[in-house]
């Protein structure tokens, strides 16, 4: 890995140069930092699947950093997609659409749907538009374990194996893209994420919500144990069943109601007034923090599902599923 004490613009044009010499970079956006190669070049696509230690079926999103490109990458944009497209990007949404044959099969896994996103952080923007080509970029983690909020998580998981890291501070939203495929009948929420389903369904109408063994067929990367820590996570109603002598705690807000804190060996509380927005923010960080803090377990308290309170529920769900992950 190359040092990042450089400026920005200096940062991305070399990134940039790495990204059209077939390397792989990592580079922050408003959600979580990605793992970004020249999306129309296989090898560098495969190596992309190297560094994360990522199975093959599981397809990349590409980035683009105008609306221009996405004609490159599909064939038709629907009167729908445009819309939503037109009201969130750029920004935190991502949409699949029929994939060109230009888009190589690695990255769609075989897909007939290519995932695109316009990202709102400056420096991904700038880095797309040096590079020349679409992004495709992963978050910047090994394959099953919590997303990169900082070019330090990045560093301490994928350290050497990358070209270079681009250091852009912490991500704004801090939890991934929410996902809309148009490659069915009907709009289909593939996962949720940082932009709210409210917000889209005011743009466009009823989203579907498949059932979870419908959504692994859309979208094969949504395997139930995901995002995990490396110590267990319980998600609970309630702490009365936790007696753990060691245990740490996620929960939405400091609250009277949740009862005695003083059981947990560490607290994390994701926001101080209950703030969604800031809790997704907070959300990869907190459980990376008690993952490394020497508890033994991690329970977390259920968040509302409105608004970012969705995909933080979905990521702390899936985090929670028993079962190994790489
Ligand atoms: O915010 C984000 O979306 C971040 C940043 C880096 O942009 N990226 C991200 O990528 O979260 P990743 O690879 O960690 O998650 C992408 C998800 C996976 O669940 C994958 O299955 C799904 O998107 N996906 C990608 N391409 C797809 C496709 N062609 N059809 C259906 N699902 C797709
Ligand atoms: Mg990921």
């Amino acid at each position: 890995m190359r040092d990042v004490t450089i400026n920005a613009g200096e940062q991305v044009r070399r990134a940039a140069e790495i990204i059209r010499g077939g390397g792989v970079v990592a580079f922050p956006t408003e959600t979580v930092y990605g793992l970004g190669a020249n999306a129309f070049d296989e090898l560098a696509a495969a190596r992309v699947f190297e560094v994360k230690r990522r199975p093959f079926f599981d397809p990349l999103i590409i980035h683009i950093a105008n609306k221009g490109q996405l004609g490159d990458l599909v064939t038709d944009i629907p009167p729908l997609a445009e819309k939503l497209t037109d009201r969130f990007w750029p920004g935190p949404l991502t949409v699949v659409l029929p994939k060109k044959t230009a888009v190589p099969d690695i990255i769609t896994s075989g897909l007939p749907g290519a995932a695109v996103r316009m990202p709102s952080n400056n420096i991904a923007l700038q880095l797309i538009s040096a590079a020349g080509v679409p992004i495709a970029a992963p978050s910047a983690n090994l394959f099953g374990y919590v997303s990169p909020t900082s070019a330090e998580h990045v560093r301490s998981q994928l350290g050497d194996s990358v070209d270079m890291v681009i250091d852009g501070g912490e991500c704004d939203v801090g939890i991934e893209s929410t996902i809309i495929s148009f490659m069915g009948e009907q709009p289909t929420l593939l996962r949720p994420g940082g932009t709210a389903l409210e917000d889209i369904e005011d743009v466009i109408g009823k989203v579907t919500i498949p059932a979870n063994s419908d959504l692994k067929n859309q979208s094969p990367g949504r395997s139930d144990q995901h995002y995990a820590t490396s110590i267990p996570l319980v998600l609970v109603d309630d702490i009365t069943g936790i007696n753990d002598v060691n245990a740490g705690l996620i929960a939405l807000a400091p609250n009277s109601d949740i009862g005695d804190i003083g059981k947990f060996t560490k607290v994390e509380y994701l926001s101080s007034n209950g703030d969604l927005r800031e809790a997704a923010c907070n959300l990869f960080a907190a459980m990376r923090r008690l993952d490394n803090s020497g508890v033994g377990l991690i329970a977390a308290l259920p968040i509302p599902k409105t608004g970012l309170g969705l995909a933080i529920n979905d990521r702390l769900a899936r985090a929670s599923r028993k079962g190994v992950h790489i």
